[in-house]
């Protein structure tokens, strides 16, 4: 077990609370839902998560009770909106262990928020000749708006590689700075197989050269403490929906220092302080970077969540999830056929597999008929496909909800598609 993981435990016996998966199944309504007459079994949360009640509730009572505008009106219900907007800013900035919420930016998501520090940082940072630097795990997101960048400036996008396990390989990694280096954009979890990556030390090697490095934590803030402080990465981004939020809300944490550097995003009504047709003088942060009318509901939603992953405990929600890819990964392998694909020292999450005998488009669908929803494909991630010569795998995804009964489930299905198949 890893350092991180013994503190966590260690964290689990002084302060969480006891964890109870039926209570908790409790709280999410979908959950008792049946499907083609089976129970549900929810097994895709790395592409999203289910919703809470109170996640539900807080959506619902903003639109039914305190539906309004933020930071324009100076009537009641403008006011009790931006209040309730700017509390679920400060709850994302509790919950990554910012320093202040101004460097909270509310954005769609993850994907958002690397195309905004790509536009605003990497436009005004990257020139011909230079290079951002990302790893061999990135889903899409963390690709496409470097290539973007970097096709538009004349720079390079470097790789470093992951090892057949599907580590990283620091070496390598420490190897590829160099002073052409502009901006380190890391995966901290990967989707598609589930490595927890060394975030610390790759921040401690791009900071030994001054550079940069944000780091996308899509996949990590479900599973893992943040605290992005101790990190001292200079970006962390998110999506809402991978921790229990709503879709279409996330979140991007810069270092105030930066934020306040970097150019607009988009322009707009407020993140401006005055517009004449000459100049417009720009908002402060992190408003500069929240251009027309943000997803009030969304945020508010998102605070919610975090509320109550916070009031489960994220340390009690590790271990739970850490029992159960551990068991899955046993039970797995007595499938026959079955192949593991990435397995890394720490992993969080995701673990993904092939069958010799059947296609994972196959595989998915013969176990959604008995309820099982995993999912199959490339997971926007295909260049680590590539890497490890499938075209595709199949990938269950853990959450705070699932259960030992839930991987029985799965199991048992794989059994149905070798016999089918087999
Ligand atoms: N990136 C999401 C996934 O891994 C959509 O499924």
């Amino acid at each position: 077990m890893s350092n991180a993981a013994l503190e966590m435990e260690a964290a689990i016996r002084v302060e969480a609370p006891p964890f109870d998966v039926a209570k908790v199944r409790a709280d999410f309504p979908i959950l008792r839902r049946r499907v083609y007459g089976k129970p549900l079994v929810y097994l895709d949360n790395a592409a999203t998560t289910q919703k809470p009640r109170r996640v539900i509730e807080a959506i619902t009572r903003f639109y039914e009770e305190e539906c309004s505008n933020v930071h324009r009106g100076v009537h009641w219900l403008s006011q009790r909106a931006t209040d309730r907007y700017e509390g679920a800013r400060e709850t994302v900035r509790r919950f990554l262990h910012a320093a202040e919420a101004r460097e909270i930016v509310f954005t769609r998501g993850a994907t958002e928020s690397i195309n905004l520090v790509a536009n605003a940082y990497g436009r005004a940072h990257v020139g011909r000749d230079d290079e951002v630097l990302i790893t061999a795990m990135e889903h899409h997101s963390n690709i496409v708006p470097w290539q973007i960048l970097c096709e538009e400036k004349g720079a390079r996008l470097r790789v470093a590689p992951i090892d057949n396990r599907g580590d990283l390989v620091l070496d390598e990694f420490k190897n590829l700075l160099s002073h052409r280096t502009k901006l380190v954009a890391v995966v901290h979890v990967s989707n598609a197989l589930g490595p927890v990556n060394p975030v610390k030390a790759v921040v401690e090697m791009a900071h030994a050269r001054g550079i940069p490095v944000l780091i996308d934590g899509a996949q990590a803030v479900p599973h893992l403490h943040l605290d992005v402080r101790a990190l001292d990465c200079d970006f962390y981004v998110f999506s809402g929906h991978k921790i229990y939020g709503p879709t279409g809300i996330g979140a991007l944490y810069g270092k105030a220092a930066l934020l306040e550097r970097m150019p607009p995003y988009q322009g707009g009504g407020d993140m401006i302080l005055s517009v004449t047709f000459e100049k417009t003088l720009y908002n402060t942060i992190p408003y500069k970077f929240e251009a027309g009318t943000p997803d009030i509901a969304g945020a508010i939603g998102l605070g919610a969540a975090l509320d109550y992953v916070e009031s489960i405990g994220l340390p009690n929600i590790a271990m739970h999830e850490r029992d159960l890819m551990s068991y899955a990964t046993h039970a797995l392998l007595g499938v026959p056929g079955l192949r593991i694909i990435g397995q890394a020292r720490e992993k969080a999450g995701a673990l993904s597999f092939t069958l010799d005998c059947a296609h994972p488009h196959d595989i998915g669908t013969i176990v959604d008929q008995e309820g099982v929803a995993i999912r199959t494909g490339h997971h926007c991630a295909q260049p680590v496909m590539e890497r490890y010569g499938v075209p595709a795998t199949a990938r269950a995804s853990f959450a705070m909800y699932n259960t030992r009964e839930d991987v029985d489930a799965l199991v048992q299905a794989l059994h149905k598609v070798v016999e089918l198949f087999g």
